[in-house]
């Protein structure tokens, strides 16, 4: 089946069979791997994109579902060769060891600051909720998402 998607603000074709998820397509068929394969039951949150800004799980949403949004990746928050302010603040706090949860952490952050610009500590957590992370960055993940909602 032919699809046509918006990711990160480019229309990009596809030809794969009906029901492939998102996430596949994204990692295998237009090499943006930042979304990660944790648990593919919508559990984890390490395949966590944005659709029409929300954040949502590219494990469970086809292709095409997909294609009646716009979607970006965390491939897609740069723009100009400059990070955006959470991956910014990411790295300066050190919010990531092994990395694996950092790709959904970033999106479900950059979601709730789009909508909220000062967020709460309590709607940090929240957000970050659904993000799984078995390495306990959790804490630095809170103090990364204050700092990009000071420096927005
Ligand atoms: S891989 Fe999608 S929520 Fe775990
Ligand atoms: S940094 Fe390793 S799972 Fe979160």
């Amino acid at each position: 089946m032919r699809y046509r998607l918006e990711v990160n603000g480019t229309l990009r074709d596809l030809d794969v069979p009906r029901g492939t998820t998102l996430l596949e397509a994204l990692r295998d068929d237009l090499g943006l791997v930042a979304a990660r394969y944790g648990c593919g039951r919508g559990q984890c949150g390490a395949c966590f994109v944005l659709a029409d800004g929300r954040a949502v799980t590219s494990c469970l949403m086809s292709v095409e579902q997909a294609a009646a949004h716009r979607i970006v990746t965390v491939e897609g928050l740069a723009s100009g060769g400059e990070l955006a302010a959470i991956q910014s603040a990411f790295v300066e706090e050190d919010a990531m060891q092994c990395g694996y949860c950092t790709s959904g952490m970033l999106i479900s952050a950059a979601a709730l600051l789009a909508e909220q610009p000062s967020p709460t500590d309590d709607e940090i957590r929240d957000a970050l909720a659904p993000n799984l992370c078995r390495c306990g960055v959790q804490l630095r993940a809170i103090r990364a998402v204050k700092r990009a909602a000071e420096q927005l």
